[in-house]
């Protein structure tokens, strides 16, 4: 009787929280959890222009864009959408949107010349000192990004990433923007999205520097932005926070990955996914031991040698780096877009180029059952965002996470009803990982504030919730549906999917 009745408790309880979990999701309207904050996002390359203005040298993307084919339609980010000289109007924009903060990068060859800390440039400081101080009078908190892919080319020509003198380099970078802006920023993110512009830009061909050294450049590189980080953020922690009291970290790049079926080899090569996608690039920060994920190690040193290396392609982190890169982040900046599933079972040795992060990861990946919407660029699968979070929470002692960036590339057009599902049926998930999940997420980042050069996709994808004009001269903004949704959600602190504004021009 005594078993029958726990038994039927251990049920009943059950039941409760599957049906707390379904109904908090369906729920019609839901009140914004106090204290979250709202933003927009935005990177140098993607939005200033301004190339050679002034004594700024040219940056690898700059050099990038110039190698025929590279870029899908043939665009750069020379002229963008000529922030460097209308960045008043982009605060107009914010402000308009009612957000807390602003998330923007700043140009490493704009402010360095050299790309060394020798010789600063007055005019690419005096630039960020008037957006911050734009941004200020306007009540919008500026969060700073110093490294959003835009390295000198100088400094590449000595290697770049691969080159571990860049801890050196990035250290000193970093010195210079906190002393300049640090009295006034208190929100400092050393690199944004380390996976992508090392194995993208150092193990393929599709991000600059196209490097293309695959299994062997990437790994190096990794390993030298682990320790630049590191030194970024202990700079700022013994110098620079006593007297300026903020925060710095890092973001990472955090879609999920998962089985693509619940066969042992698939859930096995999607958790072996997880590390090679986040877990290379957070363990090191934030787990109680450090280092690289254990059987990430052991798998890149297993195909190593099985392909004739004497040693590991993936360089080693001796103790002392270990202990230098554990716990050199205040928060967890987390990046999300979507989710892939991976299969062992469809994986079959010699698909993937050898050596390379593909073959390393060892399955074959794909969307699953989901679509890419018809007019759209990325995949909506909100429940991915809720595991990645909750996989973030359970792998990392549940870090304060800060949200830096989230949102739907489509085709374009100022009418986006596919942009604000996105935005609404993720935003459901995120609070699902609060308020069910007991995650402890402080911020919320909408990438991006407006269309802008979309890397390798040039201007054809679009993420902004301002469409802009390239063939303006001043490139006018004009908000998008998506625009007037986000407003009405950051003014009414409510999710409410009934909220489908109807387009009016408005034009900045
Ligand atoms: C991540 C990058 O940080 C950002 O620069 C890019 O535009 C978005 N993802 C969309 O692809």
């Amino acid at each position: 009787m005594g078993c029958l009745f726990k038994f039927l408790t251990a049920v009943f309880a059950v039941l409760c929280v599957t049906a707390g979990k379904e109904l908090s999701s369906r729920a019609a309207v839901r009140k914004l959890p106090e204290g979250l904050l709202f933003g927009a996002a935005t990177a140098s390359y993607q939005i200033e222009g301004g190339w050679n203005a002034s004594d700024k040298s040219p940056s690898i993307w700059d050099t990038f864009c110039e190698i025929p084919g590279k870029i899908k339609d043939g665009t750069s980010g020379r002229d963008a959408c000529k922030s460097y000289e209308y960045y008043q109007r982009d605060v107009e924009m914010l402000k308009f949107l009612g957000v807390d903060f602003y998330r923007f990068s700043v140009s490493w060859p704009r402010v360095l010349p050299s790309g060394f800390a020798d010789k600063v440039s007055q005019d690419g400081i005096e630039y960020y000192s008037r957006l911050v101080d734009e941004l200020l009078a306007n009540g919008i908190e500026p969060s700073v990004t110093l490294y959003h892919w835009d390295l000198p080319q100088s400094l590449q020509d000595l290697g770049g990433w691969a080159n571990p003198l860049i801890a050196d380099w990035f250290e000193d970078y970093a010195r210079v923007l906190y002393d300049a802006l640090g009295d006034r920023v208190k929100l400092w993110i050393t690199l944004n999205e380390p996976k992508q512009f090392a194995i993208y830009g150092y193990g393929k061909d599709v991000f600059a520097p196209d490097i293309n050294s695959p299994g062997v450049g990437d790994y190096m590189a990794v390993k030298n932005l682990l320790m630049a980080h590191a030194r970024a953020w202990h700079l700022y922690d013994k110098e620079y926070r006593p007297k300026q009291n903020g925060n710095c970290g890092i973001t990472i790049a955090s879609d999920f990955a998962e089985g693509i079926s619940d066969s042992p080899a698939d859930v096995e090569a999607g958790n072996l996914a997880l590390d090679f996608e986040i877990g290379f690039y957070s363990h090191p920060i934030f787990s109680t031991t450090g280092g690289f994920p254990e059987k990430l190690v052991k798998r890149v040193a297993e195909r190593s040698a099985a392909q004739g290396f004497p040693r590991s392609r993936l360089p080693e982190l001796t103790k002392d780096e270990i202990d230098f890169i554990r716990g050199t982040s205040d928060f967890y900046g987390f990046n999300h877009y979507s989710t892939r599933f991976y299969s062992a079972e469809d994986y079959k040795s010699g698909m993937f180029e050898e050596p390379s992060y593909d073959d390393d990861v060892g399955a074959v990946s794909g969307r699953g059952e989901y679509t890419t919407a018809p007019n759209g660029y990325t995949t909506k699968i909100p429940a991915g965002i809720r595991k990645a979070l909750n996989w973030i929470k359970d792998s990392y002692n549940s870090p304060e996470i800060m949200i830096f960036e989230n949102g739907y590339g489509d085709y374009g057009g100022v009418n986006d009803p596919d942009r604000i599902d996105y935005y609404k049926a993720y935003l459901d998930a995120i609070l699902d990982a609060i308020e069910v999940d007991g995650c402890n997420i402080s911020r919320y980042t909408a990438w991006s504030l407006m269309d802008n050069f979309e890397w390798a996709q040039g201007l054809s994808v679009k993420f902004g919730l301002f469409e802009v004009d390239y063939e303006a001269e001043k490139r006018t903004r004009t908000a998008k549906t998506s625009a007037l949704w986000y407003r009405n959600l950051i003014a009414s602190r409510t999710l409410d999917p009934a909220d489908n504004p109807k387009y009016e021009k408005i034009e900045f």
